[in-house]
């Protein structure tokens, strides 16, 4: 018991100690509260925080010693025998190994496709910029629109708005989430106009590289229906359209 207390209070298990609970924390604790960290960030913080480590315990010869001292004879081999002796061994082969194999991934040719970006707000076609929604927002058009919403939308879009219709998992790209700030919030009445009307096949090669399923509403509703089904939409994602006097 004492002596794995004393293993414990070594200064390379504190320091593994820490790095692996830093790790734990950002990648699966942090997330619990906030949105998930990327991994390069992680990596980022492991490496600091590695490095402070390095400088808290290199700062006296007394706490260098402890460190790299365990380190220094087993990878001289200083009076070994049995276990560690096959333990060094293994590290001498191995660790020649493995970066030879890093080396070898990082530099051959791999077949996978290289990452596309895909421009989700193209420029709408000059015949639909700066339209103006013709009909008033009165009660009876924003349920209308909403009507048309449910029957029509909603499998995909979800009938929160949030994206999540039963329809959706099976669609890359995904349906768009009018919740988020970062869909029709964005955008102005005209805008949705075209996208409604036009669908997934009216985008333009920049919109491209997947076939988005949004269909092209025009065949089944008419410009009034798409104008009121707009106004559904704001009304029941919270959002509202932008407008010029915003964007002066
Ligand atoms: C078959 C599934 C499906 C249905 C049904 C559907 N959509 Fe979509 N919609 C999508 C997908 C997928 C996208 C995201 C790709 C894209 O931008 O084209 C999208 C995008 C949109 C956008 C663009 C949002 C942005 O940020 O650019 C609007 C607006 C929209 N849909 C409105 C509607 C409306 C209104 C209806 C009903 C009349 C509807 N959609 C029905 C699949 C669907």
């Amino acid at each position: 018991m004492r002596n794995l207390l004393a293993i414990l209070k070594h200064s390379l298990s504190i320091s593994a100690i820490v790095l692996v609970g830093i790790f734990v924390f950002l990648k699966w604790v942090l997330p619990l509260f906030t949105a998930p960290l990327p991994m390069s960030l992680i990596g980022l913080y492991v490496a600091l925080t590695f490095s402070a480590l390095m400088i808290f315990y290199t700062m006296s010869g007394a706490s260098l010693e402890e460190f790299m001292g365990p380190i220094h004879r087993f990878l001289v081999g200083e009076g070994q025998e049995g276990v560690a002796k096959i333990a060094r061994l293994l590290l001498l082969i191995l660790f020649p190994l493995l970066v030879g194999w890093q080396t070898y991934t990082s530099l051959a040719p791999s077949d996978f496709p290289p990452a596309e970006s895909r421009t989700i707000h193209p420029a709408p076609p000059g015949e639909f910029v700066g339209l103006a929604n013709p009909l008033q927002p009165t009660e009876a058009n924003i349920q209308i629109g909403k009507g048309i919403y449910a029957s029509r939308c909603s499998p995909c879009h979800g009938s929160n708005f949030d994206g999540k219709g039963t329809a959706a998992p099976g669609f890359n790209p995904p349906p768009a989430n009018f919740r988020d700030s970062g869909t029709i919030a964005q955008l102005q009445e005209s805008f949705l106009f075209w996208r409604i009307k036009k669908g997934g096949v009216g985008l333009p090669i920049e919109g491209k590289p997947w076939k988005s399923a949004m269909p092209r509403w025009e065949v089944e509703l008419t410009d009034k229906q798409v104008w009121q089904v707009i106004m559904g939409e704001y009304d029941g994602a919270g959002q509202s359209p932008r407008t010029w006097e915003e964007e002066e």
